[in-house]
């Protein structure tokens, strides 16, 4: 008995002969990268190329396929009709084949494989502690972790461009997504050791309002949640100053340039006894946490699929590692569990009545 039909001895009806014999992969990849990036630049330093190779390649590309790709207007590149129909199939091509990757990887178990992170700026505070723990259980994994803000890794889920995803809240309304909350991620008012609001109890968000303040970039979420905090009391922040990058806010505040709203997180290596701390503030800290996040419908691998739940699972050791940099912490969640606990069981009695 054959497993086979006849049709796996029929060739397809039709064969890209042509491209199959002049083109090559490794042109469709840097082809790909030029037209997401807009830039030949940016493309090499994506792939680790010099400029004239990936030149080399799309002219290549572009004898095979017999049409120019791409024309420069000003100092920027537009992809021609052509690029365009190459750019939908080099995406359809490229899933097709990392399904077939991420099934392979499946069948030879978790002995080897590879999986793309996507976070936002702020979960590079946790996210390479849980690649270095999970690495050390399957250490023939090889992780890649790509870190941008929260509108850049938006655009990322929506391109399918990753395995998974850390952020501090899932997309909401813009498109469907699974999404796991896995740890707390408190965001507080920082300000410098010596700064006279320091052990201060309850400082009103007004007198925050007053003292300059620096912010992080357009598209952060610390930056959208800080302002809604003081919307919320009708505030207007002073700003001092804007920076993309929660490092450098440490080191502005610690050299007096202002206070900030960050994630309880990037003090994880030095604790709040260092030189920033962490202010008393009324409303504060705001009380977000961590979602791992993927597309809906979109098929995991199992590398993914363990590194979801090991990530779920290191909830515990999170949180004991934040206490440690701010002690105060598991009382805060353990008041705001009970409020949360409380609400819950006023509404349920409501709905009875
Ligand atoms: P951000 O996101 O680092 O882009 O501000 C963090 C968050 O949303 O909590």
């Amino acid at each position: 008995m054959s497993i086979y039909n006849d049709n796996d001895f029929t060739p397809p009806s039709a064969m890209p002969d042509h491209l199959i014999r002049y083109a090559t992969f490794r042109q469709f990849q840097v082809f790909e990268a030029i037209y997401r990036q807009g830039s030949f630049t940016r493309a090499a330093q994506e792939l680790f190329l010099t400029q004239p190779t990936v030149s080399m390649q799309i002219k290549k590309l572009s004898e095979a396929i017999g049409l120019p790709l791409f024309e420069h207007v000003g100092r920027t590149v537009e992809p021609t009709e052509a690029g365009k129909e190459l750019y939908a199939a080099c995406r359809s091509m490229f899933e097709t084949l990392s399904n077939l990757e991420m099934k392979i990887s499946d069948m030879k178990g978790l002995k080897r494989g590879r999986l793309h992170m996507g976070v936002v700026t702020t979960a590079k505070y946790l996210t390479p502690e849980l690649l270095g723990e999970f690495s050390k259980i399957y250490p023939g994994i090889d992780p890649s972790l790509m870190v941008t803000n929260r509108e850049s890794i938006i655009r990322r889920i929506r391109a399918n461009e990753d395995d998974l995803y850390i952020m501090g809240q899932a997309p909401e309304g813009e498109f469907e997504v699974e999404s796991f909350t896995f740890a707390p991620n408190p965001l507080v008012v920082m300000a410098p050791r010596n700064h006279p609001l320091v052990g201060k109890k309850n400082i009103k968000l007004e007198e925050i309002a007053r003292e300059p303040l620096i912010i992080r970039e357009a598209g952060s979420g610390v930056r959208d949640s800080m302002f809604k905090a003081f919307e919320k009391v009708g505030v207007q922040p002073t700003i001092r100053m804007e920076l993309g990058d929660n490092e450098a806010i440490k080191h502005a505040i610690a050299g007096g340039l202002g206070l900030s709203v960050l994630s309880l997180h990037t003090l994880s290596l030095e604790g709040s006894d260092g030189p920033v701390t962490v202010l008393d503030v009324e409303g504060f800290p705001i009380l977000r946490n961590w979602y791992i996040v993927y597309p809906k419908g979109k098929e995991l691998s199992l590398v993914a699929q363990t590194f979801r739940d090991f990530v779920i699972s290191s909830e515990p050791k999170i949180r004991k590692r934040m206490q440690k940099m701010w002690p105060q912490l598991e009382n805060i969640l353990k008041e705001d569990q009970k409020t949360t606990l409380n609400k819950k069981k006023s509404s349920k009695k409501k709905t009875k009545k």
